[in-house]
């Protein structure tokens, strides 16, 4: 069977411009080794207020590339911020756009860090991921503590030869479990 690439989506749970998580994902994605893809997503502020009504055809736009990129995807990775110790309203809006939709239920989905701080929201989030999908993988986690640094020095710290390498195992590992998901789904 030929080989194809792992293609994960990564999802930041920050609008911030200079966010630590966006940041901490686009050094992930340049790190990626072959046979692994990542396309970060830093656009959740787009997304209009999940309402069940506007789940209809056609959605809003926004939502509709969202939904299709999730759809395309092999896996998707999230970094977020905590905020007043919970997940942020925008990273739980774009899961809400999801949780009646079938792209979501198998998707393989794990978690990485960009602090040393913000259990509460892991912990919430580890709840909300499980619940809205079979293949979260709790233990596959990846955290670098950059709180307070640029996206510059972000990239700097990720290109230390450790660190690249914790990320190139990280994202091997994730493809693993991809394939290992697939390989359950289609024997169903
Ligand atoms: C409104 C707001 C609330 C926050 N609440 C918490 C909190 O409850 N616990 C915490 O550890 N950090 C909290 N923080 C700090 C952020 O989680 C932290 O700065 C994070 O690294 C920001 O991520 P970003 O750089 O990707 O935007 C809060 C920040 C903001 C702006």
């Amino acid at each position: 069977m030929i080989q194809r690439d792992e293609i994960f989506l990564a999802v930041s749970g920050s609008a911030r411009q200079a966010s630590t998580n966006t940041a901490l994902l686009n050094a992930i994605a340049d790190a990626a080794p072959s046979g692994c893809r990542v396309e970060v997503y830093d656009r959740l502020a787009g997304l209009p207020v999940f309402c069940p009504d506007a789940e209809a055809d056609p959605l809003p736009a926004p939502v509709a590339d969202f939904v299709a990129r999730v759809e395309r995807c092999d896996g998707l990775i999230i970094s977020s911020p905590e905020y007043v110790r919970a997940l942020p309203g925008g990273l739980k809006n774009a899961i809400d756009w999801l949780v009646s939709r079938d792209e979501i239920v198998f998707k393989p989905v794990v978690l990485v860090h960009a602090s040393h701080r913000g259990n509460d929201m892991l912990e919430q989030l580890r709840l909300v991921l499980s619940t809205v999908t079979r293949n979260f993988h709790p233990e596959l986690f990846l955290r670098f503590d950059l709180m307070k640094r640029t996206p510059r020095e972000i990239g700097e710290v990720l290109a230390e030869p450790e660190k690249r390498r914790a990320v190139e195992d990280f994202l091997q590992a994730f493809a693993r479990f991809c394939k290992a998901c697939r390989t359950e789904v289609s024997e169903r």
